[in-house]
């Protein structure tokens, strides 16, 4: 078997991603909790509860093993309801508590990407009509001035919104997220302001901080028809790349939303991302099913050969990765790799998954495709949205009764990786053999 070194280039962001409601804990005034305590609502029925009780002080200890195992990076997110917890009315501790973090970031010598919405609203946001109401950019733009003019001294690279194109189907088509709505014309409308407000919060940013980089995070899907044959599935399949994929980042760059029926112009979103932020999970197969109006007559599925994680969210296609830099190189702008990760409580896939990943993203930089950085999801083990705790994404493991963590080993692996800059075939050998035949070929 062939001795080898894939090497990353000098400089490349190396960390994991978190979200604010995900891991703070007690984020009892946004609409997240609201809908927690609605019985059905969460697998389980759980709650976010103490989540990974980041706000009580815990992101210290992670954040210190994030860095002692090699992380040069981390992404975060903040809370709008706690910086905002009223219209109108500014938390400064709150505020205070975040510079804590960044600074802490800062000083274990890791890169500060700063996400401004990951999504929940603050209550008092959704009670004056939230993402469907005709302020919602109005009332998003004073917050994010707020955040980065609190946190410009150590942060320059921010995320405005996450994954919008998740955020509006999930909350306003498929009715899984709150306001857990089934509604086309109000997804459409969401999307129309979550652009908006992107716009708003671009501009604003740079006028703030001359230095920063901005970008969204994109969740790219790799779609394709369940049969290739059937003439259906090839458009349902391609109308589902259309709407999920392409028209909010290329609203972000052409400055127009292309709908399939009618375009909605938004000229100050036109050229509002200095480096694209691409969230890339998994593949799967499209077919139209008329039985399934509630998810826009779609049905999504997995191939038969693919290794699927515990609760058969994602599977493993790290060629959907190759496939999904290639698209975002088409933006013409730095890459950032947001997320990327699989839930997998036993750790029986991850280093297949990790390894396989990020070969690809090795692969693109060899293409000259821009890649700048990656983001593991996610550091802890951390309350899944409405999949609750049922889903386990982290390198460590969480006990979420005793707040203990457990290394897993991918977060050995990952350090390795993120040390060497590298991935050897040694290091292939040792934590997923199986990979050695396709990854070092010869
Ligand atoms: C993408 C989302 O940004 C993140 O919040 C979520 O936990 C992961 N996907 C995994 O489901």
């Amino acid at each position: 078997m062939a001795q080898a070194t894939y090497h990353f280039p000098r400089g490349f962001l190396w960390g994991t991603a978190t979200a604010s409601h995900q891991v703070e804990g007690k984020n009892t005034n946004n609409n997240w909790w609201r809908w927690e305590q609605e019985p059905g609502r969460i697998k389980d029925g759980a709650s976010s509860g103490l989540a990974c009780d980041w706000w009580g002080g815990r992101w210290r200890e992670d954040l210190d093993r994030a860095a002692e195992h090699g992380q040069n990076a981390h992404r975060l997110s903040i809370e709008w309801s706690r910086v905002q917890p009223a219209a109108g009315r500014w938390d400064e501790d709150a505020l205070d508590y975040y510079r804590q973090i960044v600074r802490g970031v800062v000083e274990r010598g890791m890169t500060p990407l700063v996400t401004l919405h990951h999504f929940s609203d603050p209550l008092w946001f959704t009670e004056m009509g939230g993402w469907t109401g005709e302020d919602a950019s109005a009332l998003f733009e004073p917050y994010v001035a707020k955040v980065v003019t609190a946190l410009k001294e150590y942060v320059s690279l921010w995320v405005t919104i996450n994954e919008p194109n998740v955020f509006a189907v999930s909350g306003y088509l498929f009715g899984d997220f709150p306001p857990g709505l089934t509604n086309p014309a109000k997804a459409r409308r969401v999307v129309i302001n979550l652009v908006r407000a992107h716009a708003a919060a671009y501009h604003t940013i740079h006028d703030i901080q001359t230095t920063a980089r901005v970008g969204l995070a994109h969740n790219y899907h790799c779609m394709k028809p369940r049969s290739s044959s059937s003439l259906l599935d090839r458009w349902a399949a391609s109308m589902g790349r259309h709407i999920f994929n392409h028209l909010i980042p290329v609203g972000c760059s052409s400055g127009v939303l292309r709908f399939p029926v009618w375009h909605t112009r938004i000229p100050q979103a036109r050229n509002t991302q200095d480096f694209f932020g691409l969230n890339y999970y998994t593949r799967e197969l499209i077919s139209l099913d008329l039985l399934k109006p509630g998810q826009a007559f779609v049905r999504r599925s997995y191939h038969e050969d693919d290794q699927l994680s515990d609760t058969g969210f994602i599977a493993n296609v790290p060629e959907g990765m190759f496939e999904a830099l290639k698209w975002a190189e088409s933006f013409r702008l730095p890459i950032i790799i947001t997320e990327n990760g699989i839930e997998n409580a036993r750790d029986d896939l991850r280093p297949r998954y990790i390894l396989g990943h990020l070969h690809q993203v090795w692969r693109a930089l060899n293409f000259n495709y821009p890649v700048k950085g990656y983001f593991h999801w996610t550091l802890v083990d951390n309350f899944e949205w409405e999949r609750g705790w049922t889903q386990r994404f982290g390198l460590w493991e969480l006990d979420i009764e005793t707040q203990a963590r457990s290394k897993r080993a991918s977060a050995d692996l990952y350090a390795e990786i993120c040390n060497q800059n590298a991935i050897s075939s040694s290091l292939v050998a040792k934590y997923a053999p199986e990979l050695l035949k396709s990854m070092f070929p010869g």
